[in-house]
């Protein structure tokens, strides 16, 4: 059963405005020899078309032989589902005054485990514009809505034969949530079943005093 003061929490982040969360974190980042970046926060609901389908190409685009390749397979129903849900939030990041996407990172305020958590369900940087620095800015965003709204933790699903996005979550400071079919005690073994799975579940704790 969920405890009420986690559920609590949840509740009062998800009713936080667009313009809530965009007054907590920055609006723009330079980076060397590039025009600056612009980052919007919207709810699903203030998506248009154009966002939606700008946000399927770079999904697309980055993610499809990976979700061929996996247990998940290609399903692009069911992603647009869980894209589009009614709580889902984005970060979405322009370069200049191009109103074109260069990244977005879609989250969801959530209660697992009886754990406030704040979900990052996907962050998705355009091939031209990855490696500059911008993943790690974008989760420290997240770090830092999560510390306001009082989640306990970053939680994550990353394939495994994703391995840079395994090696850039472990240097940004993401490790096997207990709740990952690979997550081990120090004396255990894994079982045939957890070890067959293709996905890990990676989780980073939020500190409290982020603002
Ligand atoms: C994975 C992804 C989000 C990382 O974002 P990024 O902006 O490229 O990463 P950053 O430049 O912020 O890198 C941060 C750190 O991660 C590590 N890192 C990033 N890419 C790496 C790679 N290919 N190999 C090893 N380490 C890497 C580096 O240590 C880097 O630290 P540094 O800044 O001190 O060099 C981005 O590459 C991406 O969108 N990939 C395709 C989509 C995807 O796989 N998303 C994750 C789905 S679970």
């Amino acid at each position: 059963m969920l405890s009420t003061q986690s559920s609590r929490a949840v509740k009062l982040a998800n009713k936080a405005s667009s313009a809530r969360l965009a007054d907590c974190l920055s609006s723009s980042y330079d980076f060397p020899s590039r025009p600056p970046c612009r980052l919007q926060v919207m709810h699903n609901n203030d998506l248009k078309k154009t966002h939606r389908d700008a946000i399927w190409d770079i999904f697309e685009l980055n993610m499809r032989s990976l979700y061929e390749d996996s247990s998940f397979g290609w399903d692009p129903q069911s992603k647009r589902k869980e894209l589009f849900h009614a709580l889902s939030r984005y970060l979405l990041v322009s370069e200049g005054g191009s109103t074109e996407l260069l990244a977005f990172v879609h989250f969801r305020f959530e209660v697992e485990e009886d754990e406030n958590v704040l979900y990052c369900y996907d962050i998705q940087i355009k091939p031209s514009a990855q490696g500059l620095g911008l993943g790690r800015i974008l989760l420290d965003e997240l770090a830092k809505l999560g510390s306001i709204f009082r989640m306990e933790k970053i939680l994550l699903t990353v394939l495994k034969k994703n391995m840079r996005a395994i090696k850039f979550y472990e240097a940004v400071g993401f490790s096997v949530d207990p709740t990952s079919p690979g997550y081990l005690e120090s004396d255990e073994e894994l079982s045939p079943e957890n070890a067959e799975a293709d996905y890990e579940i990676l989780s980073k704790q939020i500190m409290s005093d982020v603002e």
